[in-house]
């Protein structure tokens, strides 16, 4: 059976912690495993801007000995030039898996459907899975530990970092509050969704309108752009309503005095977090960056794999 990553509660708990063990050991011997030796290729695609995601990919797929094919979104007109359906037979013949940043969720499903190669989803509209696998290799490496610590999110917590966040700190047993203003929240599918996957694992997932209460005795604190990519006509009103849940130095003081801050990036300084916190002595957001790399490089291997 082909396994994708199309969000991240498509790994088991038990599967995610192997990916993050795995990853740990990547990033410690980062040339040693090569198991896209031909090269064999995998395609990117971008419908949207990136830097981290690409570069990323790019470096990590070369590292496990493939080849890293890139696929221009706008030339490609997935869904208008032809069909997502046709797409993903070509390039299920040209590569050994796909890599998609896309807007609609259904289209990287419908790719997952068609390509026959694992598909592994590169943000869309509702996930960002790969960040959540860096971030949370990144707690383990500060931490120690993932399950039984608390992760506050303030923000947008309707965006893909807000359900990504849920899905994959309840598969890891943590208890995750998300603080966002009104209309701005998960939908309640997404937490109740969470709250099942959370039983198994002794985590939760709840909402906490109110930032101050989210984020104290917090062990990580984490925030994301008031603007995510698609969203930009909306830039002046996300603004004036989000900015109660600005991770300032003040409401990032009501954490754990060792917490850490997150951030997947770009950030806006003076917008949804201080500068202070950002470039402060516990942000992580570089190891974040950093490792990207490591936990994709893991999440490729073990789709491989798990496929046959
Ligand atoms: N929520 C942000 C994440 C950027 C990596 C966006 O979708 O633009």
């Amino acid at each position: 059976m082909t396994r994708h990553f199309l969000a991240d509660d498509d790994v088991t708990p038990a599967e995610q912690a192997r990916v993050l063990d795995l990853a740990l050991e990547l990033k410690h011997a980062p040339y040693d495993a090569k198991p896209l030796a031909g090269p064999r290729t995998v395609a990117m695609i971008f419908d949207k801007q990136t830097l981290r995601t690409q570069s990323s990919f790019a470096a990590g797929i070369a590292e496990l000995g493939g080849f890293p094919m890139l696929v221009d979104g706008a030339l490609a007109g997935i869904g208008v030039r032809e069909s997502v359906h046709d797409v993903a037979r070509v390039l299920g013949r040209q590569a050994a898996m796909i890599v998609w940043r896309t807007y609609e969720q259904r289209r990287l499903d419908e790719m997952a459907e068609h390509a026959g190669v694992p598909v592994v989803n590169a943000l869309t509209d509702d996930f960002h899975p790969c960040q959540l696998l860096a971030d949370l290799l990144t707690i383990r490496e500060h931490k120690e530990r993932l399950a039984g610590l608390t992760a506050a999110f303030v923000g947008d917590g309707a965006s893909n970092m807000g359900n990504s966040w849920l899905l994959a700190g309840a598969t890891a047993g943590m208890h995750v509050r998300i603080s966002s203003p009104e209309g701005f929240t998960p939908e309640p599918a997404m937490v109740e969704r969470a709250s099942k996957v959370a039983a198994g694992t002794g985590g939760s997932a709840a909402l906490e309108p109110d930032p101050v209460m989210a984020v104290t005795g917090a062990d990580v604190v984490v925030t994301d752009t008031w603007i995510s990519m698609g969203k930009e006509d909306e830039a002046a009103s996300r603004a004036e309503v989000l900015a109660p849940y600005s991770l300032t130095t003040e409401l990032f003081e009501k954490a754990k005095p060792d917490a850490i801050a997150m951030h997947c990036l770009p950030a806006y300084r003076g917008k949804e977090i201080d500068a202070e916190v950002l470039d402060g002595p516990q942000s992580v957001v570089w190891d974040e960056a950093e490792n990207r790399r490591h936990a994709q490089k893991a999440i490729l291997t073990f789709l491989l794999e798990a496929s046959g």
